[in-house]
């Protein structure tokens, strides 16, 4: 018998990076990416998007990913949650009123020490501030390396309630927390830390208007405009002023009824339907050319 996994990560919420320039990552993610500043608290940044959620969390440091935040369902009783990633040997810490908008978040650290933040419910945190730049629609989704994509995928369906929705090869397996193809990926690497992430655009005309506003702000496309075969979404790729990988995508594949097991059809589908798979071979892609040689992030 299958043991029940101890949490259910639900939508992917905000993602925590520590930064040697924190002034300099929030002009770009004002300027570029269209977040707004929430709140300042201390050294700390909080920027939200136009729909008035906690997206992004800036503090000082390395220039490094150090946490991603889950949404969990109110019905989870957070105390007995807690109990049970601690008897899991998972470190959990629970705070009260710890982000704006966020009144209680249980985090934990996963067998390769990323942190992860589970959060019960939330307020809108509206930006003190005209929303400029792309007003991407919401943080979508965070690629991690790893040396072991199985084990994280066996932890991260087994203990957190992800489902596996593609893998290309034994290399990069895709993995769903909701009805979207992909909140949480692992990447084969000789160790653990951010591979890239990713902002929702609204449709076509906004990933059109994103190539132009990357171009002005003179950071270039180093992958895409591309129709990825994986999730189907397209997809641009450029690096932030820290050399992060940053996807801005639309048009990512759903699994709209979970029973039924395949996405919902798409005119570009090579499979009908379209169900989780393992990718082998190329073309993967749909249409797009292949990634330039400084996305090392996609060398193989
Ligand atoms: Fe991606």
């Amino acid at each position: 018998m299958t043991q029940a996994p101890i949490a259910r990560f639900t939508r992917l919420r905000h993602a925590t990076f520590t930064s040697p320039d924190p002034e300099r990552l929030l002009d770009y993610y004002r300027g570029v990416i269209g977040l707004g500043l929430v709140a300042r608290d201390g050294d700390r940044i909080f920027l939200a998007s136009e729909s008035e959620q906690l997206s992004l969390v800036i503090e000082p440091g390395d220039a490094l990913l150090s946490s991603i935040a889950f949404e969990i369902s109110p019905e989870v009783p957070i105390e007995a949650l807690g109990a049970a990633l601690k008897q899991a040997d998972l470190r959990p810490e629970l705070r009260s009123d710890p982000l704006p908008g966020v009144s209680r978040l249980l985090s934990f650290s996963d067998p390769e020490g990323t942190r992860f933040e589970l959060i019960q419910g939330w307020t809108p945190t509206p930006a003190q501030e005209r929303i400029g730049g792309l007003a991407v629609a919401k943080l979508g989704h965070v690629a991690l390396r790893t040396p072991d994509p199985k084990a994280a995928s066996e932890f991260y369906a087994n203990v957190m309630g992800l489902r596996v929705s593609d893998w290309i090869e034994d290399r990069f397996v895709f993995m769903r927390s909701g009805f979207e193809h992909h909140t949480l990926n692992f990447a084969l690497a000789p160790g653990r830390g951010l591979h890239h992430f990713a902002f929702e655009l609204r449709g076509p005309e906004h990933m059109h208007r994103a190539c132009d506003h990357l171009a002005r702000h003179k950071l270039p496309v180093l992958w895409g405009p591309v129709r990825h075969g994986p999730g189907h979404n397209t997809a641009i790729y450029h690096r932030n002023p820290e050399g992060h990988l940053v996807e801005l995508f639309h048009d990512l594949d759903r699994i709209v009824d979970e029973e039924l097991g395949y996405f919902e059809p798409r005119p570009w589908h090579r499979d009908r339907p379209q169900r989780p798979k393992v990718w082998v071979g190329q073309p993967r892609d749909v249409w797009g050319m292949p990634p330039s040689p400084e996305c090392t992030e996609f060398a193989r």
